[in-house]
């Protein structure tokens, strides 16, 4: 049988943690991409990690490039490629360089492994893997962006160190676009079944929420660059699902056709990842309360896109 190949756009810290994780778990064959600048980088990075095999025992091939031919053939590629956040900013404040950068990158995609299944992780995420897609071309169910399974781990992780009890009992869902006005949703939260409500006080499950929604920033704020461990493993839990046909469902930046009262848009809903891509949008009633909220966030996707289009009108 042949191995599966991931190729990682971008060898900085999201990219090259990608590639960690996905050679730890032997997804397939890797290939790690960067600009002709850093080609030595990413190759050094590369070698390094393809020394952890005997190690962690794992059989791969692993390969830094600054060459897109490189990436034919790729059943998934992960877009990382950008400027992370600095302390002080908002993921919307990288909109312009990153639009150029992730055009850029997604025209080479395209050229190179049009087959893919493409996961976008550049910031801001829902307007970049807007971007994604019209440079690409690809049918939609194979453009998403990771975000969802980075944010509803953040609200899990939360939430069990408030209960105390292991992460691996605390199931979540989160829906919306990949800023401060995600929506993490309490009512569908339970620990082994349990409705968090019951073990809780609710101001205990909205500070989570809240921590949950400016997680990011209070990393960036500590580190003085964006995280990266988690943001990695989202981005290959969506590769592992596609590559292994797992018909898993995770919430991730989808196409919505009405879904959700989301229309024409990428935003962040449950999506159901397998070899196709995005199969299918699970979607049930929100609430009130909720579905006011991610009409909110969905509203301030458009906005985003907004930006995009009438910055760059060849992207509309
Ligand atoms: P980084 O600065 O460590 O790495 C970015 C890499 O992209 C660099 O190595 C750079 O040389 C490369 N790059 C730039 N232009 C390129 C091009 N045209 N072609 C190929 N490579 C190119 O940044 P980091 O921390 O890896 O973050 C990457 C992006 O991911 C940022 O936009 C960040 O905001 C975003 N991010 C998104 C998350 C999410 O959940 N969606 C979470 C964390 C970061
Ligand atoms: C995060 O949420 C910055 O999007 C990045 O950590």
């Amino acid at each position: 049988m042949q191995r599966a190949k991931l190729s990682i756009i971008g060898a900085g810290n999201v990219g090259a943690t990608c590639a960690h994780w996905a050679a730890i778990k032997e997804l397939g064959d890797i290939v790690v991409v960067d600009i002709p600048e850093k080609e030595g980088f990413s190759q050094g990075k590369m070698i390094d990690l393809a020394c952890c095999g005997p190690i962690e025992g794992f059989d791969a091939q692993l390969i830094g490039t600054a060459d897109y031919k490189d990436i034919a053939g790729s059943d998934v590629v992960i877009i990382t490629a950008g400027l992370p956040r600095k302390p002080g900013m908002s993921r919307d404040d990288l909109i312009e360089t990153n639009v150029k950068i992730v055009r850029s990158v997604s025209e080479k995609v395209a050229e190179n492994a049009p087959e893919a299944c493409v996961i976008v992780v550049s910031n801001p995420l829902d307007a970049m893997v807007y971007t994604a897609w019209k440079a690409t071309g690809f049918p939609t169910a194979r453009i998403m962006g990771q975000a969802g399974s980075l944010d509803v781990a953040r609200f899990r992780t939360f939430i069990a160190w408030e209960i105390g009890c292991s992460i691996e009992d605390v199931q979540a869902l989160l829906l919306g676009g990949h800023g401060d006005d995600m929506v993490p949703l309490p009512r569908l939260t339970s620990v082994h079944g349990i409705p968090v409500s019951e073990l809780l006080p609710q101001e205990k499950i909205d500070a989570c929420v809240q921590r949950a929604k400016v997680g990011g920033g209070e990393i960036v704020k500590l580190m003085g660059t964006s995280a990266y461990y988690a943001p990695a493993s989202g981005s290959v839990q969506m590769a592992e699902a596609i590559i292994k046909d797992k018909k898993r469902i995770i919430p991730s930046a989808a196409y919505c056709d009405g879904q959700f009262g989301a229309k024409g848009l990428f935003v962040g809903v449950p999506a159901m990842l397998g070899a196709q891509g995005v199969e299918k949008i699970v979607e049930f009633k929100l609430e009130a309360d909720e579905q006011k909220l991610f009409d909110e966030s969905s509203s301030h996707v458009r906005d985003l896109v907004k930006i995009v289009t009438d910055k760059f009108p060849d992207l509309a």
